[in-house]
This record gives C-alpha cells, sequence and structure tokens, in this order.
C-alpha cells in the first residue's frame, strides 16, 4: 500500500496520451491499482487516472459519495475503469464546476456530454458497459480525458468561470478532486 504524489498540471507527464493495459494479471497492474485506491482515498478524491501519479497506462477509478456540490447527484460506485471507450448518448451538454487533484485549490466551468455509455474492463479484465447520465458522466468524461493528456482547464470556455476555491465557494471548506 502505498499513497503516491500526484502530478500538477505544467508537468509534461499529465500531457501524454497513456497506453491500453495488455496484461490485465501482472503485477504491477495490481500494485498500481491499490496504489491509485490508496491516493484517491487519502486526498479524498472522486476519481484518479494513472498518468496523475506518473504511470502513462489507461486506468482511471472513481467513486462519489455525498458531495456537497452536487446535493442532488447520483452515488457512483466505486469503479475501476480500464481501456476506457466512450461514446455519448446525446449532443446535450452541460455545464458545471470541476476540480482536479492536478490542479490544487481551483474549480472551474466545464461543459461535458450528459449522457454517455462508457465501456472497458475491470480491475479483473471483465467487459464494463455501462450507460449513465449526470454527475456519474462528468466524473468519467473527467478522468477519461486524463488519459488523453487533457485537464479540465483546457476544456472551460469562459475562463472568467475559473478560480480559487476558497474565493468562489468561501466558508464551504470543499475537497480537490
Ligand atoms: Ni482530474
Amino acid at each position: 500500500m502505498a499513497v503516491r504524489p500526484v502530478l500538477k498540471m505544467g508537468d509534461p507527464r499529465l500531457l501524454t496520451p497513456a497506453q491500453p493495459v495488455v496484461d490485465f494479471a501482472s503485477v504491477e497492474l495490481a500494485q498500481l491499482l491499490v496504489d491509485m485506491r490508496d491516493t484517491m482515498y487519502a486526498l479524498n478524491g472522486a476519481g484518479l487516472a494513472a498518468p496523475q501519479i506518473g504511470v502513462g497506462l489507461q486506468v482511471v477509478m472513481f467513486e462519489v459519495n455525498a458531495n456537497p456540490r452536487y446535493p442532488d447527484a447520483e452515488t457512483v460506485p466505486f469503479t475501476v475503469l480500464i481501456n476506457p471507450v466512450l461514446t455519448p448518448l446525446s449532443d446535450a451538454l452541460e455545464e458545471d464546476w470541476e476540480g482536479c487533484l492536478s490542479v490544487p485549490g481551483m474549480r472551474g466551468r466545464v461543459p461535458r456530454h450528459v449522457a454517455l455509455r462508457y465501456q472497458g474492463f475491470d480491475a479483473a479484465g471483465q467487459p464494463i458497459d455501462r450507460s449513465v447520465s449526470g454527475f456519474h458522466a462528468r466524473v468519467v468524461q473527467h478522468e477519461v480525458d486524463h488519459l488523453q493528456g487533457i485537464l479540465y482547464p483546457m476544456r472551460i470556455r469562459d475562463l472568467r468561470h475559473f478560480g480559487y476555491t476558497e474565493t468562489l465557494f468561501p466558508g464551504q471548506n470543499l475537497q480537490d478532486d
């Protein structure tokens, strides 16, 4: 078990597209998943992508419990998603606030597809195929963006809607994610 340092925006490894996982039975993958989960939980993140701890593989994980920023958002079960493929289910986009462990202390309004299908593989190499919407869809898009070297500030359409969390949301003591 290990909590790994999370790379911050400006590190070129966050801008590098990740490679697919080929060997689902490797010790290295199992260790990566343990380290990612330890790191995500230690930092209270809603999700984490392998490139954020400097590993250039197509591995993300996410879990959403009750979130004060999204009081109406559904919870999302802990999910490991490997080699993901996203397919939007409509052209509808929705803007909402996002943060990122690699952009600590900040929030921005990011447009995302409202509904999408995601496919990939779980930690055991079994297929995952889910159609989701709302905050679940947002989290998946944010994490999978990391695998393509995209950080959420790159998607903000109006940079007036980008700022420091404690200034945007004073007194709310919000976590990074
Ligand atoms: Ni992020």
